[in-house]
């Protein structure tokens, strides 16, 4: 359904703040849902921390900072696919699809069935498909909805909270689905991350966002290519 308050919203936004220079040239951003997190967003995701404090990890959704540095290290402006592994309220999956092509898709994978039915409603762009389920399931998500390997998976579930299994499970896979080439960038208070991901596709960049709250480790992996190259 077509949504006046939102053409609104993205006008009036549009006359006092210009593009982001480090997201390019967004063909879709005019149809994009609003960027900003509103007060709904906010109020909902503390009551998703209030519900499940180890799984939603933060109390605040992530900072536009954040969400640009995100969109830069994964390089979504160039992926054919991209999986977020726990949208939560949506400000990172809304950062994702103002960055993406418009051929571009992006699955979502959210654990928590009141975020994913709020992510369903409120995030809508012909481009993504949300999935409510644990990313451990990521191969069969992508293969129910017929995509084909992600160029670049981006992560803000808590590897530091989550039990050994698990935490094993999700980074395996995340290295078996990812393309050749491909990018996995996980955001994270702590750095377990790397203990389940490392083995799998080597060392990570590493980088500080402290404009965030709380500020955050970004671990960014490249997956070698056949030849045992990696992008820069
Ligand atoms: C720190 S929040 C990030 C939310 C949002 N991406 C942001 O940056 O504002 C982490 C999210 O991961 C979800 N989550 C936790 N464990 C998960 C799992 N195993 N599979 C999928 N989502 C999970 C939580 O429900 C929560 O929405």
């Amino acid at each position: 359904m077509h949504d006046a308050r939102n053409d609104r919203t993205t006008s009036a936004r549009a006359a006092v703040r210009p593009l982001d220079d480090d997201l390019g040239d967004l063909p879709t951003a005019v149809d994009a849902p609003q960027a900003d997190q509103t007060t709904g967003d906010r109020l909902a995701f503390l009551l998703g921390f209030v519900r499940d404090p180890s799984g939603v990890g933060s109390v605040v959704p992530s900072s536009h900072r954040l969400e640009r540095r995100l969109v830069r290290n994964a390089r979504i402006g160039e992926a054919r696919t991209v999986v977020e592994l726990g949208p939560g309220t949506g400000g990172t999956t809304r950062a994702f699809l103002r960055a993406m092509s418009p051929q571009a898709r992006l699955l979502s994978i959210e654990l928590d069935p009141v975020f994913h039915a709020r992510l369903a409603r409120t995030v809508r762009d012909p481009r993504h498909f949300a999935e409510c389920g644990s990313a451990e399931r990521i191969a069969e998500m992508l293969a129910v909805r017929r995509l084909p390997a992600p160029d670049a998976i981006v992560s803000g579930i808590p590897f530091s909270t989550m039990p050994q299994d698990i935490g094993e499970r999700i980074a395996a896979e995340v290295a078996a689905v990812l393309a050749p080439g491909g990018r996995f960038v996980a955001y994270q208070v702590r750095p377990r991350v790397a203990e389940f991901t490392s083995p799998h596709l080597g060392t990570p960049k590493f980088e500080w966002e402290a404009w965030n709250i709380p500020p955050m480790r970004v671990f960014t992996w490249v997956k070698p290519t056949a030849d045992g190259t990696r992008r820069p």
